[in-house]
């Protein structure tokens, strides 16, 4: 745990940018970002997983090490991970090569990727998910702000659907949860 917070803390300092947090996500976060996920089937992405606490909770809800890739930018969280999880699959990749792994049918994309202030990074990201995502597939992304995350404007433009899961004060700072899916037709 000492040895996660240090870690956590260093990537921070070093790329404030891209981390984004100022610690790792609490036990309760986690629980929540990766309701669902039981009974799912096909691979499971993780995308930002910094030191593995929404990885932790994904494998506890019964995904197998082997359905899971994790995608994060940094090496140094990329090391700690391969060697805390393995049988899981960590890219040193951006969360954008989702479309380019040749993975099809996903069940879910977990976020913890900060979206909310990159705009361009959002559409992309979403758009390249939901290509490689089977129809009942969900994103599911943590922020730290009370801004809506992904505008309805862009959420129409995307063919997406949002379920607010809701705020998780048991969080350093209490984060929100939403869920994406692709919209039915009504
Ligand atoms: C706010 S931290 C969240 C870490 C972890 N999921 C948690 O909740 O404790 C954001 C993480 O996203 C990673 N990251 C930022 N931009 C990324 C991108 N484009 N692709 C993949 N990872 C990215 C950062 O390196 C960092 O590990």
């Amino acid at each position: 745990m000492v040895k996660e917070l240090a870690l956590f803390l260093g990537e921070m300092i070093r790329n404030p940018g891209d981390v984004r947090a100022i610690g790792p996500s609490s036990g309760a976060a986690a629980r929540r970002m990766t309701l669902g996920l039981e009974g799912t089937e096909g691979p499971v992405v993780e995308i930002g997983p910094g030191t593995g606490a929404f990885t932790r909770a994904i494998l506890k809800r019964g995904v197998a090490p082997e359905r899971l890739t994790l995608l994060e930018t940094s090496e140094r969280f990329c090391e700690e991970l391969t060697h805390t999880f393995p049988g899981v699959s960590v890219l040193n990749r951006p969360a954008q090569d989702i479309g380019d792994l040749g993975l099809t049918g996903v069940a879910a994309v977990i976020s913890g990727v900060p979206l909310l202030a990159r705009p361009q990074l959002q559409r992309e990201l979403l758009g390249k998910a939901f290509s490689v995502m089977r129809p009942e597939g969900f994103f599911t992304q943590i922020t730290y702000s009370p801004r809506e995350i992904v505008s309805a404007e862009r959420r129409a433009e995307l063919g997406l659907e949002v379920e607010d899961l809701g705020m998780v004060w048991a969080n350093l700072p209490p984060a929100q949860v939403y869920r994406f899916r692709a919209a039915r037709p009504h």
